[in-house]
């Protein structure tokens, strides 16, 4: 099937097929064209252009895109979206002053959701991530990692990653799985803590790599969860079976998660609300990127990733959802690149690059996805008629996408 969309008041992020992540001041580039096509054969960008060079074609659709801005779906990098029931309660306990630390060392927190899955059914668990899949497909989000970490059980952790693999394969979005067990220690484990180590590496891992349920693996590297040791045990294991290391570092405090990350190759950092000298100059000269959740900074009152200082400092910056229902209930990337330009001083051009190739870079897709690039999925944002693509950012809360293209298809 051949689509053509025409008129395009701007096309945005061209990329040459070698382009596989941004960083430092080509952040700040977006490179795009004025009164464009684009020109979709199936589930590829087959071609685009200035409409006045617009080839003789026959499309079976065309779609008129006058006064409207096309751009990359987005690529969210790092999300919880398999998760029984939300935790609405613990929001309020917040508003009334307890912090989320607080809420965890009281059974809250991840131990709560944990409890939650292990006696959902994975039918259960599937209907409720695929309500959350099918609205972040009509806010625009074309690729997404999915992690585990709320099982902690062999059997649980199983599950959610089966659930995963099931909506890979039944949503058109592409979907990666992450192994995160060692997301918090059960409580059965709080006087043995080794033990919960033991039981990640010589049979959740084994498990994971025989059935393949994942392609990366994930740590909760942070005070009173993964001390650097525990987390290194983990990831020199899971690198054995194959799996790429993903953590969760510098959320409230720097112990030395990236430092441990850069060692191991690890693909992202995700969090780094603090973020020391150290931790900066250790990402200098390495292919890990750097990850933001603007989300889970505005949810949990908590620093933003100095985006500013990352960027300054030469690196590549993602921006990511986090979409979770303890530290980010919201999965709108239109949300997060807003949040990011208002509240931690990326321009849009560094936003949309974050969320979109470095997204797709951090998920081992920057071959396939996050630009317009001859060859790569047809996944698109159509927004409405708009002035521009600041405006984007600049309208936070309005919902400005009228059309989603994902593998050439309109949803
Ligand atoms: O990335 N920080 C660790 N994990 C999640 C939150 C999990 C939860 O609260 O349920 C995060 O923010
Ligand atoms: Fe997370």
């Amino acid at each position: 099937m051949i689509s053509l969309i025409t008129n395009i008041k701007e096309l945005l992020q061209l990329r040459s097929d070698d382009v596989e992540k941004v960083s430092g001041i080509e952040m700040n580039n977006l490179p795009t064209i004025k009164n464009a096509f684009l020109l979709l054969e199936d589930d590829l960008i087959a071609d685009f252009g200035e409409m006045q060079n617009l080839p003789k074609i026959d499309p079976d659709i065309i779609i008129d895109a006058e006064g409207k801005i096309v751009l990359p779906a987005w690529c969210d990098s790092h999300s919880h979206i398999v998760y029984a029931e939300n935790r609405e309660d613990e929001f309020v306990d917040r508003i009334k002053g307890l912090s989320y630390e607080e809420i965890a060392s009281k059974g809250g927190g991840i131990l709560n959701s944990a409890k939650k899955l292990q006696t959902a059914s994975e039918k259960e668990l599937y209907q409720q991530a695929s309500e959350r899949i099918k609205e972040i497909m009509s806010l625009g989000t074309g690729a997404l990692e999915i992690k585990s970490g709320y099982g902690l059980t062999v059997a649980s952790e199983l599950k959610m990653l089966r659930v995963i693999k099931k909506l890979a394969n039944d949503y058109p979005i592409q979907i990666k799985a992450t192994f995160l067990g060692a997301h918090a220690f059960p409580e059965k484990f709080k006087e043995d803590k080794e033990k919960y180590i033991d039981l990640i590496c010589e049979v959740m891992i084994p498990e994971v790599s025989k059935e393949n349920l994942a392609e990366f693996v994930d740590v909760f590297c942070e005070t009173g969860y993964f001390d650097v040791s525990q987390t290194n045990r983990i990831l020199k294991t899971a690198k054995q079976f194959g799996l790429i290391p993903k953590i969760h570092v510098n959320q409230f405090n720097s112990i030395g998660g990236v430092q441990l990350g850069v060692e191991n190759s690890a693909l992202s950092v995700d969090h780094l609300e603090i973020l020391t000298t150290e931790d900066l100059d250790e990402l200098k000269n390495s292919d890990t990127m750097p990850v933001a959740l603007p989300a889970c900074s505005y949810f949990l009152s908590i620093p933003y990733t100095p985006a500013r200082e990352i960027i300054d400092a030469g690196l590549p910056l993602c921006l990511a959802s986090d979409f979770n229902p303890g530290s980010s209930p919201s999965g709108n990337m239109n949300f997060v690149v807003a949040t990011a330009c208002i509240k931690m001083q990326m321009t849009p051009e560094e936003a949309i690059n974050a969320a979109t190739i470095n997204g797709a870079y951090a998920m081992n897709l920057s071959k396939t996805h996050g630009s317009i690039t001859k060859g790569k999925k047809a996944n698109l944002i159509i927004t409405k008629q708009i002035p521009s693509y600041n405006y984007i950012p600049y309208a936070f809360g309005s919902n400005l996408i009228e059309t989603v293209i994902i593998n050439g298809n309109v949803i």
